[in-house]
């Protein structure tokens, strides 16, 4: 069990305002901020971001989403921080999500779902490395 995971804040959640709400939810949550920066992705960069998912109906409509607009990228650190962080966001789908959760209160849709929470440890440490070099990430 690693203790840190990766997140993205995307453009849905950035164009509408909620980085402040979110951060500080995912503050007050005992998450440590361990880098973070604010950028857009081109098509290409979010094509291989996804790529794990080509061969999904909606891989098209993600990757043009997800480089729609500027997003937060950062890395969290908390005992257990994969499975306790995918707790607090809430389902993929917000129609799913727990009161209270990140995706409950700022999620528009499936799609447009306001976060991204790594999966597992091996993906944390893929998907950080994607966004943060050695000299970022202390
Ligand atoms: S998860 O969280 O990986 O278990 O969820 P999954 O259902 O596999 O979805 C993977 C990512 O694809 C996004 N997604 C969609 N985008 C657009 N349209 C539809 N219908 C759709 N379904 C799923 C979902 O938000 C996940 O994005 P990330 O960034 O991983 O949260």
């Amino acid at each position: 069990m690693s203790n840190r995971t990766f997140t993205m804040i995307k453009p849905d959640a950035v164009a509408n305002g909620h980085i402040g709400g979110i951060l500080a939810q995912i503050n007050e949550a005992g998450f440590r901020i361990v880098a973070m920066k604010m950028l857009r992705l081109s098509t290409e960069k979010a094509g291989e971001f996804y790529a794990v998912h080509k061969e999904r109906p909606f891989y098209g409509e993600l990757v043009e989403f997800m480089s729609s607009g500027h997003i937060v990228a950062a890395i969290l650190e908390k005992d257990n921080a994969v499975e306790e962080f995918r707790k607090l966001i809430g389902a993929t789908n917000p129609a799913n999500a727990e009161e209270g959760t990140i995706r409950k209160k700022y999620a528009e849709s499936i799609g447009r779902n306001a976060v991204h929470g790594s999966d597992s440890d091996e993906n944390a440490a893929i998907e950080g490395n994607f966004f943060f070099s050695g000299l970022e990430k202390f």
